[in-house]
């Protein structure tokens, strides 16, 4: 038999886990192969993912060759090829998602040396958990065996957004929208970049006139949508961040040189970001699970001023969490 790709997905009994594991498993980022799903939960809660596995099994998912459930990160990320790093608090109303740090953070302390320890040479990670920038910035620094270049942080949410209004906006279908950056952190300093988006190859805000609309509600609109989701529902988003996630991890291991959201290790970058964060930049993959930075998108002042914004809150939540790096 064919040996699975094997990927982890943390948080397993939460309201992400439970819309993203089924998409895994039915095969919608690797279509007609063999998987295997690692999927870890704390031991308080591990008797509901007992109920999830029933559920998957339930499906008779023709490709789901194995499903390895625990509470021990050592043992879950066994040989893993990709993981998922969803298991972590949400906010509620009212608080940003850099309260979570302290809640959060140690979590990605242990995660990021357990995938070091356990986890294939070659594996691949993306951070949900929020604030999920900061929390991969930790879990880079404590998987000493895995370059920081094969972490990304979750900012494709916040694209999806991004092209769902626009695409509203210019009565056209949301594949039309394409280069439609994040820049910054995943919080309500993001930076949706209208500025070098296209509709239908056209810039934006040709097609778009209203640069009043575009400055203030359509942006206000892309970083509140979190919290706007919470005001709703009571929870955070669930089926959307499962569907970003899928997006995301797609876009890196599909080298078709589109451009696409990721917050990735800042080193070396040609934007003048301080070269420590976990940066939301323009992407592009040049091979499978290889990205690069998209160089010379040059910024105007209004951009700049928010990047900035941006970058400053990402280096005071550093600040916050200097003792686990
Ligand atoms: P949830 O509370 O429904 O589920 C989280 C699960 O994680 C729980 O079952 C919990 O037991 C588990 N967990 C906690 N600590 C763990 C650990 N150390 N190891 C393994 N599992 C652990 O939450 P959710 O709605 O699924 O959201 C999960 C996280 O994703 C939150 O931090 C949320 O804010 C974040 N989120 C990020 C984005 C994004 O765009 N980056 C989008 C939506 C949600
Ligand atoms: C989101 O953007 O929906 C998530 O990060 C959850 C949140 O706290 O807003």
């Amino acid at each position: 038999m064919k040996e699975p790709i094997r990927i982890a997905v943390t948080g397993g009994a939460g309201q992400i886990a439970y819309s993203l594991l089924f998409r895994l498993a039915a095969g919608e980022l690797f279509h007609n192969q063999p998987i295997a799903l690692h999927i870890l939960e704390v031991p308080a809660v591990l008797s509901q993912l007992e109920g999830v596995k029933m559920e998957l099994l339930d499906c008779a998912f023709p490709h789901l060759q194995e499903i390895v459930i625990g509470s021990d990160p050592h043992k879950v990320f066994e040989g893993v090829n990709f993981a998922y790093l969803v298991g972590a608090k949400p906010r509620g109303p009212g608080m940003e998602r850099k309260d979570l740090l302290e809640a959060n953070g140690r979590i990605f302390q242990g995660q990021g040396q357990a995938l070091s320890d356990a986890a294939a040479k070659d594996v691949r990670v993306l951070v949900v958990g929020n604030p999920c920038n900061t929390n991969c910035l930790i879990a880079i620094h404590n998987a000493k065996n895995i370059a920081p270049q094969q972490f990304q942080a979750m900012t494709r949410l916040d694209e999806n957004r991004a092209k769902a209004f626009l695409a509203v906006k210019a009565q056209c279908p949301v594949s039309s929208i394409t280069n439609c950056t994040i820049w910054g952190n995943h919080s309500s300093t993001q930076v949706p970049d209208f500025l070098h988006t296209k509709i239908d190859g056209k810039l934006a805000t040709e097609v778009i006139k209203d640069t009043t609309w575009l400055q203030t509600e359509f942006f206000k609109k892309v970083q509140g949508r979190g919290a706007e989701i919470i005001q709703a529902r009571g929870k955070s988003s669930a089926a959307s961040a499962a569907s970003a996630a899928i997006d995301a991890m797609r876009s890196l291991i599909t080298a078709d040189s589109t451009t696409y959201s990721s917050a990735v290790y800042s080193a070396n970058n040609s934007y003048g970001i301080d070269p420590n964060l976990v940066f939301s930049f323009p992407c592009k993959s040049v091979s499978k699970g290889n990205w690069e930075e998209v160089k010379g998108v040059e910024w105007d002042q209004f951009l700049e001023t928010k990047i900035r914004a941006s970058e400053k809150e990402l280096i005071e939540e550093r600040d916050l969490i200097k003792d686990l790096l």
